[in-house]
């Protein structure tokens, strides 16, 4: 099969390597133990070497830190554990310096409880302007005492929490991130200021939180589902609070509003049923990217990764986009501890409950590295998490006393939540942070990140940061000049292979056996540390000309 052939005209974040920065656990510059935006600006040389062409930074304005910053206080204003105005502006120049573009993130499907509309909507009369912003509504029940639905909270426990008043107000994530309500003119308008504010400061794309949830079913029907899984977003249709149709029309005016500007991007957070639901938040005027959380979701196994694979080109060309690959971000585990764990392990709930010692360690960090060169030959673009270059894997063992996540509580300590995978980034052998913070971080590191560090790894040529920088330099041209791809028929079993327009080859092993090469092959990049000799080894990738 051949996808678009067409050559790429070329957008910069089409074939794009992001790198997504969590603030909060990146680098501190002032020694209070939480990341922030001068931090950042100190490793702009870093990314610029790792070769990634833009950052995404997890949301940095003010904020309760609630969650991790999905909780915003105030739009227009940088949360002043992050830093101000100006480092942003400078870190933004910075970045352009360096040819390093800058995505925002915006959360446009609920404020803070500390938004000042929140905090006005609290105490407006029943039926008033300021509540109509928010979905504020009377409950069921003998004094409206029961919520008005059955929702859940993707967090855990009831979507709705009741106001003095007697009024409930729906929360589909954190008791402290209120629904806004996108019926409500006065919203969209607020939000198309928004971004304009942010792109009058240079930023080049924005990331848009939770892009299937913003518009609900008005009549309120209740659901006879659970909602599911954190993060995993219903795989039903006609869902009342998720991918309803009417999302599509928001989208359309965010996008009227970027296009105004040269050269933006949007891209979405969208946890639909399948690829053909995503491609139409692909279609040409909405948004111009959507992570493919199906391929990040996959078990490792050949025909599942060529299928899905395949559907993702097919239903992106369709609508005239590429896909868009991760493998980790900051609301997964992290894909090295993800791989290691055994088949069919429902790995959110493996966190609490285990069996711990399941875990094979170098065979999830093989599997990484190999999954992370197999997406980066594909046509389209590729998002990298913080911290993936150097191999980090999940820090599943946080003791429950540090963990910060209102997933935890929310969820009654059903589910542990995501702090596993936003560990401070070590950037040092030494220190209590390992050169994070000046002191500890916000978070406890373990003792073997001394040895991940960027330090430990800068001068080992075999290491994970000196791959990724490889890939990263090597890709360019070889599979960023088209967008063609023909699957290799010369595989052998549980391998997945393709050529791609410039003819290098990417084939990865995911099954049990050794797998021989086509003869004669130059090897061009090997995620196997040992020498390949003819044959590609299980759980290992390779790029290579024949
Ligand atoms: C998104 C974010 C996640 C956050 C949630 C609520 O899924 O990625 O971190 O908790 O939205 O804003």
């Amino acid at each position: 099969m051949s996808s678009n052939s067409a050559p790429i005209t070329t957008p910069w974040w089409r074939h794009a390597v992001v790198y997504q920065v969590y603030p909060r656990s990146f680098a501190d510059s002032n020694g209070d133990g939480v990341g922030d935006i001068n931090g950042i600006r100190s490793k702009i040389s870093y990314l610029a070497r790792l070769g990634v062409d833009a950052i995404w930074i997890n949301p940095w304005y003010r904020s309760p830190l609630l969650d991790g910053g999905y909780d915003v206080a105030d739009y227009r204003e940088i949360e002043p554990r992050y830093g101000t105005m100006a480092d942003a502006e400078a870190l933004i120049h910075k970045a352009h310096d360096h040819n390093i573009r800058v995505i925002a993130d915006l959360v446009p499907n609920h404020t803070s409880w500390e938004h000042k509309w929140f905090v006005q909507a609290k105490t407006a009369p029943i039926g008033s302007a300021a509540r109509l912003r928010y979905h504020i509504r009377p409950g069921r029940g003998d004094k409206g005492a029961e919520p008005p639905t059955n929702w859940k909270s993707v967090f855990g426990g009831p979507a709705w929490t009741r106001l003095e008043d007697g009024e409930w107000y729906l929360h589909l994530f954190d008791v402290s991130q209120p629904d806004l309500n996108w019926e409500n003119p006065e919203v969209v308008a607020e939000f198309e200021d928004v971004f304009r504010f942010w792109l009058d400061r240079g930023i080049d794309g924005f990331r848009v939180d939770v892009a299937h949830g913003v518009v609900k079913d008005m009549t309120f029907p209740d659901l006879e589902e659970e909602t599911g899984e954190i993060l995993s977003g219903s795989k039903n249709r006609g869902h009342p609070f998720w991918d309803q149709d009417g999302v599509h029309d928001i989208i359309r005016g965010w996008r009227l509003v970027i296009d105004e500007y040269a050269d933006r991007m949007m891209v979405a957070e969208a946890w639909v049923p399948d690829a053909d639901r995503l491609a139409r938040y692909l279609r040409p005027d909405e948004y111009h990217q959507s992570f493919d959380f199906d391929f990040l979701e996959a078990e490792w196994d050949a025909a599942t990764w060529k299928s899905l694979v395949e559907e993702a080109l097919s239903s992106s060309a369709a609508v005239g986009s590429a896909p868009t690959w991760v493998l980790s971000n900051h609301d997964v585990m992290r894909h090295p501890t993800r791989y290691g764990l055994p088949s069919d392990t429902n790995w959110r709930r493996w966190l609490l409950d285990g069996p711990h010692d399941a875990l094979d360690v170098p065979l999830g960090a093989a599997r990484a590295a190999a999954a992370t060169m197999f997406v980066l030959a594909l046509p389209g673009s590729t998002y990298l998490y913080q911290g993936e270059e150097l191999g980090l894997p999940e820090v599943w063992d946080l003791p429950e006393e540090v963990l910060d996540d209102p997933v935890w509580e929310q969820s009654g300590h059903k589910s542990k939540g995501r702090d596993g995978c936003r560990v401070p980034i070590p950037w040092t052998r030494a220190g209590e942070s390992f050169g994070f913070s000046s002191g500890p971080g916000w978070l406890p590191s373990p003792h073997y990140f001394a040895d991940l560090s960027a330090e430990a790894q800068e001068g080992d040529d075999a290491s994970s940061l000196n791959l990724y920088r490889r890939a990263l330099a090597t890709r360019i041209g070889l599979f960023t000049a088209d967008e063609s791809l023909a699957w290799d028929d010369d595989t052998p079993d549980g391998v997945v292979g393709f050529t791609r327009g410039s003819g290098a080859r990417c084939w990865i092993n995911l099954g049990n056996a050794s797998a021989s090469l086509p003869d004669g092959v130059t090897v061009i990049l090997s995620s196997d540390r040992n020498d390949v000799k003819g044959a590609l080894a299980p759980d290992s990738s390779i790029w290579f000309q024949s």
